[in-house]
């Protein structure tokens, strides 16, 4: 990812939520506060409550206070989420969606061995959602693929290779059959390809590879790919490794970068003090890596993962009885 080495003082854009949002968030700056850290932390309202509140579920003072920092993380929103983090993503250009698949112990993994990134190009292809006309008797939906864009998303995977001692990058189209749009995505992954020698790359079909994440998936270290493809990639993904508790994402733009668990506000839960933080405080690992804190970054994950290998305090969703404190200051205990 992009680093921004030279700065320790950073501003980092806190937006809580709705439900769970809010207390995986506070466990999370719990542990992030106990880290040595210059982060100075300034909280945007966003949400459902936020728009009974305020009558709106993004203020366009929250949209000022991400421009404004170096980075956000993000809780979760409920029935707004649209309105919210879709709007959020689009308003800053997040060209890039990151999803880690990493298997942890004592999980609900497929297998043990599981470690590659989804690198997902977030703003054109199908979910342009220009579904411009209907037919006699249809619709039809157009897809848009771009030099530019394809481009920045093939050479952000190959950089993040690169930087984190990757050694393969696999390009992931449908080209036999959409020769003109995904064959332009072939032809520029080889292109790009070409400025990374150091790296080995292959390209698969997505159906193949649809297949290959479950009977081989110790062969991915990162994949990169169009934005539907990227999405049914990413929720195979986390089938792979069990539970929406532990997966983490990023979206990063030319100048502005999110943070965020892959789930929801979980108002089945909410309130009960058990959310599993896990996946939103991986996330704020990315982001540690994000700013270059990588030393940090590294305590905070090894934490967690003693934990999970432990297997003594755990949530209910892992199996476990323990409350999202309890975890919370087992992880902290263990830094
Ligand atoms: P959800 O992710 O909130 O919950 C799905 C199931 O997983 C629930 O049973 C929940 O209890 C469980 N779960 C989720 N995260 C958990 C955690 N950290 N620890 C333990 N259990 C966890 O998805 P759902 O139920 O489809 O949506 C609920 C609300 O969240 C909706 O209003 C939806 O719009 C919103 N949503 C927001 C997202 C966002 O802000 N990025 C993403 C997905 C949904
Ligand atoms: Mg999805």
């Amino acid at each position: 990812m992009n680093t921004l080495k030279t700065k320790n003082n950073y501003k980092i854009a806190i937006i809580p939520g709705d439900g769970i949002g809010r207390e995986v968030m506070q466990a999370t700056l719990d542990v992030l506060n106990t880290l040595d850290l210059n982060f100075e932390y300034v909280y945007g309202d966003a949400g459902d409550e936020c728009l009974e509140k305020t009558g709106t579920a993004l203020p366009q003072e929250t949209l000022n206070i991400i421009k404004s920092s170096d980075a956000c993380l993000f809780g979760a929103a409920g029935e707004t989420a649209a309105d919210v983090i879709v709007k959020i993503r689009q308003e800053m250009k997040m060209f890039a969606n990151l999803r880690p698949v990493k298997a942890y112990p004592n999980t609900n993994s497929l297998y043990d061995n599981i470690d590659f990134m989804i690198v997902r190009e977030n703003t054109e292809g199908m979910y342009i959602a220009d579904e411009e006309s209907y037919t006699d008797d249809g619709a039809i939906a157009r897809r848009i693929i771009t030099r530019n864009a394809e481009k920045r998303i093939i050479d952000y995977a190959f950089k993040y290779a690169k930087e984190n001692n990757k050694t393969k990058v696999t390009g992931v189209h449908k080209a036999n059959v959409l020769k003109k749009t995904d064959g332009l995505f072939r032809e520029i992954f080889y292109e790009v390809a070409n400025d990374y020698p150091d790296i080995a790359t292959e390209d698969f079909y997505v159906d193949a590879t649809a297949m290959y994440l479950i009977t081989q998936p110790e062969n991915f270290e990162v994949i990169v790919t169009t934005n539907l493809f990227g999405d049914i990639l990413s929720d195979e993904g986390a089938g792979l490794v069990g539970g929406l508790g532990l997966i983490p994402s990023a979206n990063i733009g030319e100048d502005a970068a999110l943070f965020e668990p892959v789930h929801g506000s979980a108002p089945d839960i909410a309130g009960k003090g058990i959310a599993n933080p896990i996946a939103m405080m991986l996330s704020a690992i990315m982001m540690l890596r994000y700013l270059g804190e990588n030393q940090n970054a590294d305590k905070f994950e090894n934490a967690i993962l003693k934990v999970l290998t432990d297997a003594n305090i755990l949530t209910s969703d892992l199996g476990g009885s323990a409350t999202t404190s309890e975890l919370t200051n087992e992880i902290i205990n263990n830094l």
